[in-house]
C-alpha cells in the first residue's frame, strides 16, 4: 500500500473514534457521571464528565461510522483507494471506546492530583486511541486485524497527536473549549 493510500484508510477507519470528543465538547454539560462523588478526596471523574456528552458523543461517532459506510464505495472508487466499512459491533466501539478512554483518562488525572481541565500530556493524545482500538478488536477480530494493519496502526500513532492537538487548539479559539488541550 502506497504511503498517501495508507493514511487515508487509517484517517478514514479512526473518525469513528475521532469525532465522539468533540461532539462531547459541544454537547457537554448536564449531570456529571460520578453525580458528584469522591474519592480519597478528590472527585471520580468531575465534573468534565456527563452523561449527555457522552451519549451524543458516541451517538454522533456512530452515526458518523454509518455515514462513512453508505459512501465508502462511491469515494474509495472516486480516489482509487479501498476503504473499509464498519461491521455493526465496531459502529458502536469506536465511539463507545474513544469516550470511554477519555472517562478512563479523567479517572487517572484525579487519582493524581490532577484537577479538571489540566493537561496530562500524552494520556490526553492517546487515552481515546487505546480504548476505541481495544474494544473494536474485541467486537470484531478478524476485521480488525484486516484494516489496521501495522502500516495502518503507525500512521494512527503519528497523525492522532497532531489531528488531537489541532481540534482542541481551534475549538479554544473558537471559544467552545476551555483549555487549548
Ligand atoms: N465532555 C462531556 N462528557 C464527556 C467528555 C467531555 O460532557 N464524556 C465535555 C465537558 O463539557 C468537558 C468538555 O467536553 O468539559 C471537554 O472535555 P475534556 O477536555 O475531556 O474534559 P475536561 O473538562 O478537560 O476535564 P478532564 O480534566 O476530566 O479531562
Ligand atoms: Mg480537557
Amino acid at each position: 500500500m502506497a504511503v498517501l493510500e495508507t493514511v487515508i484508510v487509517a484517517f478514514w477507519a479512526m473518525l469513528p473514534a475521532y469525532v465522539p470528543n468533540n461532539a462531547a465538547v459541544l454537547a457537554g454539560g448536564g449531570r456529571p457521571i460520578d453525580g458528584g462523588r469522591t474519592w480519597g478526596g478528590s472527585r471520580i471523574l468531575g465534573d468534565g464528565k456527563t452523561w449527555r456528552g457522552t451519549a451524543v458523543g458516541t451517538g454522533v461517532g456512530a452515526a458518523f461510522a454509518l455515514a462513512l459506510n453508505a459512501v465508502a464505495g462511491d469515494v474509495g472508487s472516486a480516489i482509487g483507494v479501498s476503504l473499509p466499512t464498519f461491521p455493526p459491533a465496531v459502529v458502536l466501539a469506536l465511539p463507545f471506546g474513544a469516550m470511554l478512554g477519555d472517562i478512563l483518562a479523567s479517572f487517572l488525572k484525579r487519582r493524581t492530583g490532577r484537577k479538571r481541565g489540566a493537561a496530562f500530556p500524552g494520556v490526553d493524545q492517546f487515552d481515546f486511541v487505546v480504548v476505541s482500538l481495544t474494544l473494536a478488536f474485541l467486537a470484531a477480530p478478524g476485521w480488525f486485524l484486516e484494516t489496521f494493519t501495522l502500516a495502518v496502526l503507525a500512521v494512527v500513532l503519528v497523525i492522532t497527536p497532531v489531528l488531537h492537538v489541532g481540534t482542541n487548539v481551534l475549538a479554544y479559539e473558537l471559544g467552545l473549549k476551555n483549555e487549548p488541550w
